[in-house]
């Protein structure tokens, strides 16, 4: 057995620790000679020693820097190299540092730092990749402004801010915005751009770009729509305008998350911003027009108010988080938005909050930053941003908003700042509502009810189970949105915000004349699990009669979920009211088709091994795949003679179109057609394969025919004609595993490693096939352990190259305290496999003892 302890035990960072730098950084100059394997940095950076310094050591950050020279005020020096940076004596009044570094490019996989990717430099410095650039206060609290000179090759070098001069082989930049490293940028490469303009609302004309490989200059349209859409809304409900002369986004093959918000120059996976009818899905649409207005959103909530330390991740992530969730509910449809929020939530943040890696939004300790871009820091965080302006109400929001701009431009701030505008703008206390930043946990809320004498009683009792580090929670603010109907479906009581603040609190409603139907958490006014013993009958009834969309497709989820409980624990058939209540619903051509295609979206099979869990059960994934089956071939069944007329009705006639309309229907049609192809073997799915123009049709038939074991053929075609389309073959790729069979999953994934396109290089192309395995619930816990196996397996191959994916995806092991003791068991070794393997990054090493110790 190897030592499973790494060489020297990783360093904790925690928040109580903090301590401002003891220098201020005036300004920073630096020189890039590129080169791949051998790229020369020249930094030169004016420090002032501050008079009141808490600690006055100077020490700047660096990581694999090979330091050629260093000088301070002209004078060569000789630094003193330590853990993690360099020290060296200064002089006590205001001078010069000046360093000489050279790093590789090329050899970078770890895609932080400078790197390269096809051909191309790019860089990724949040949260601490600057570090591996030169020397330098690698923290968000040291701000300065940026001039930058780019000498290489390439047709476009690029950074942040505005171009101040340009020749052969060189360009040069400044950024008068004071920012932390974090935000830096650089990209060159032999690019084109798609180019545009836009003029803000005071007259500042802004010049546009997105920048990408020579092929992929068709891609760019709706990106750049979305773009000038995320700016105008900026300004019409934030008034906030964008501060520079000219925006850049560039895409990159190789990135390890989704975009990244640099000064002036987003940096984008190009699977987030690059888009066309032919390649791309209703999905991708909508979720790269949401992730372009995040990155230019952060030009505010980020960029021009940032963080003071990485604890505070979620002042900038939760608010852009939901930012961009208004933007899309009022580009597209407000409930089918936040329908979705909440399915994301369940899937991605409830499991985290509910297992060993549980944290607080704003967490208190960690050893890699890079493990804190979390489903809590950011939809959590987004989440308690939505209970706070429902607490205040809207126009005390944006009057605590334009507060915050005002104060705290040009800062590095903290969720005390944060919480203290608010206080002042509304004169309200909010050190309980703080409670939501520090402890971790789901709230439970148990909600019983009692009708007398024309009064009718909810009581609320709410209470968080413990989570690591946090055996005991105090009671929260929670909004609860609440309205009443009556027994024919008229609302007899609007919806009111409840505030509760105790452990147990009762509310009143007085004068009915019948005991009402009550709809509660409308649109889940807040991030809690609601527990409250009801019937099918009155969740049918809110099915069809809620005023509140969300509330409707809720009951329609409870529904689903306790008919799958049913069919799993006692092999109960699927509920008959619920399919009645199904049927109606999507037969209601007034109801709209994006809301009918949610309704007939099941529960995730992993979210209902989590339900079954949190009742005591231990949940068999197999069974929970073979109720999911049962359930959808009875409702095909059931639905048989109105498929072909729905399918027909659902089809949208005339040129794609990637809006709210148009994808809502798609996405029913969608649905359809997968219920449909139950029913006709494919005949269906193969001819809307053959005649589809859009990916989202073409794709969409795909999968109904490898889900029926009838798509041989068309998956071949498809690889022949996109094989050189990246980004649709990461399609491909996810496809193939995520309709295996739960016997096959492993050994699909397993021959996709092997594929001559599969490269484990790229996260994206790595994410397909192993992300794709984590997602095919009953494969990837198939009994034989085989799918742990390999999981197990790649990560370590990829842990050598690039710790932070690697890192992330160990998340697919986070829910192994809800299964079986025998697969607890295969995973555990899984795990204990990992923790042991020679050289294991800080990142994995902090993920998988975090899960083991769950
Ligand atoms: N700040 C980025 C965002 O939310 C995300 C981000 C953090 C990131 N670290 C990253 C992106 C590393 C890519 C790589 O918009
Ligand atoms: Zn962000």
């Amino acid at each position: 057995m190897k030592d499973a302890a790494p060489t020297t035990a990783p360093e904790t960072f925690y928040l109580k620790n903090y301590k401002p730098f003891g220098f201020e950084v005036d300004s920073v100059e630096l020189t890039f000679l590129l080169s791949p394997n051998a790229t020369r940095v020249l930094s030169k950076i004016q420090f002032s020693p501050k008079s009141d310094a808490v600690d006055p050591r100077f020490f700047l950050h660096g990581e694999a820097l090979k330091l050629i020279s260093a000088k301070i005020n002209g004078e060569a020096v000789t630094p003193e190299m330590v853990d993690g940076g360099l020290t060296c004596a200064t002089p006590d009044t205001p001078f010069t540092w000046e360093a000489e570094i050279e790093i590789d490019p090329a050899a970078n996989t770890a895609l932080e730092g400078l790197y390269m990717s096809s051909g191309m430099y790019c860089t990724q410095c949040e949260a601490e990749g600057f570090r591996k650039i030169t020397y330098y206060p690698d923290r968000p609290d040291v701000m300065s402004t940026f001039s930058v000179r780019i000498e290489g090759q390439e047709s476009v070098l690029l950074s942040n801010g505005n171009p101040t001069g340009q020749g052969e082989g060189w360009a040069e930049w400044h950024d008068p915005w004071p920012k932390p490293a974090y935000l830096f940028a650089l990209v060159a490469g032999d690019l084109l751009n798609h180019p545009d303009r836009f003029t803000t609302q005071s007259g500042r004309d802004v010049e546009l770009n997105i920048w990408v490989r020579p092929g992929d200059e068709d891609k760019c349209a709706f990106g750049m729509e979305a773009l000038k859409k995320s700016m105008t809304w900026d300004e019409q409900v934030y008034g906030r305008e964008y501060d520079l002369d000219i925006f850049n986004i560039v895409a990159v093959d190789d990135f390890n998350m989704g975009a990244m918000e640099n000064k002036g120059l987003n940096i984008f996976n190009s699977s987030c911003v690059l888009a066309s009818p032919e390649t791309s899905t209703d999905a991708n649409f909508e979720r790269i027009e949401a992730i372009i207005a995040h990155e230019y959103f952060h030009n505010w909530t980020g960029n021009r108010i940032t963080c003071r330390d990485w604890f505070q991740l979620c002042l900038k992530e939760g608010l852009t988080v939901y930012r961009d969730a208004q933007f899309t509910a009022d580009m597209r449809s407000e409930p089918v938005k936040r329908i979705e929020d909440v399915i994301a939530l369940r899937a991605r943040q409830f499991p985290e909050d509910n297992g060993p890696l549980a944290h607080p939004p704003r967490p208190e300790q960690f050893q890699e930053i890079n493990n804190f871009y979390t489903a809590t820091v950011y939809e959590k965080g987004a989440e308690v941003i939505g209970m706070l302006k429902r607490l205040v109400g809207d126009d005390s929001y944006y009057k605590a908003l334009d507060l915050y701009f005002d104060r705290h431009d040009g800062q590095a701030c903290t969720i005390e700042d944060w919480l203290q505008v608010f206080e002042d703008a509304t004169g309200r206390d909010l050190s309980q509502f703080k409670l939501w930043y520090s402890q971790a946990g789901t709230p439970r809320v148990k909600v019983t009810e009692d009708y007398t004498d024309g009064n009718y009683t909810l009581t609320f009792e709410q209470s968080t189970p413990p989570t690591p580090e946090q055996p005991d929670k105090s009671p929260r603010v929670i909004p609860m949105a609440v309205g009443l109907l009556s027994a024919n479906g008229d609302e007899v009581c609007a919806t009111q915000v409840i505030e509760l603040t105790k452990a147990k609190q009762v509310v009143t409603f007085e004068g009915l004349t019948s005991k009402p139907v009550p709809s509660i958490l409308r649109e889940f006014s807040a991030p809690v699990i609601l527990q409250r013993e009801t019937t099918n009958a009155e969740r049918t009834f809110l099915l069809a009669h809620d005023t509140d969309p969300f509330n409707r497709w809720e009951a329609g989820n409870a529904l689903a979920t306790e008919t799958r409980v049913a069919m799993v624990t006692h092999g109960a058939a699927p509920d008959a009211a619920y399919l009645d209540a199904l049927e109606k619903l999507v037969r209601d051509d007034n109801l709209d088709p994006a809301l009918r295609a949610l309704v007939l979206s099941p529960p995730s099979q992993s979210e209902i091994a989590q339900t079954l869990h949190d009742r005591g059960i231990t949940p068999d994934p197999q069974k929970i795949y073979d109720a999911a089956e049962t359930f959808t071939q009875t409702l095909a069944q059931q639905l048989e003679t109105s498929l072909p007329r729905l399918y027909a009705a659902t089809t949208v006639d005339g040129p794609y179109k990637p809006d709210a309309k148009g994808s809502g229907l798609r996405a029913l049609n969608g649905r359809i057609l997968s219920l449909l192809t139950r029913l006709d073997g494919g005949d269906q799915a193969a001819r809307q394969y053959q005649a589809a123009d859009n990916m989202t049709q073409q794709y969409g038939a795909l999968a109904c025919l490898m889900k029926a074991e009838k798509g041989a053929t068309q998956s071949q075609a498809f690889f022949e004609h996109w094989q050189s389309d990246r980004l649709v073959m990461d399609k491909w790729f996810a496809l193939q595993v995520a309709c295996a069979t739960p016997q096959t999953a492993a050994n699909v994934a397993s021959g996709l490693t092997n594929h001559p396109l599969f490269d484990m290089k790229n996260p994206n192309r790595f994410r397909a096939v192993m992300g794709a395995l984590a997602g095919n619930h009953a494969g990837f816990h198939h009994d034989s352990g085989a799918g742990y196996t390999l999981l197990a397996q790649n990560l370590i191959a990829l842990d050598a190259l690039n710790p932070q994916t690697t890192a992330r995806m160990c998340a697919a092991f986070q829910t192994w305290p809800r299964y079986d003791s025998v697969r607890q068991a295969l995973i555990r070794a899984e795990l204990e496999r990992i923790l042991a393997s020679d050289g294991l990054s800080r990142d994995t090493n902090e993920m998988v003892s975090r899960i083991l110790q769950g």
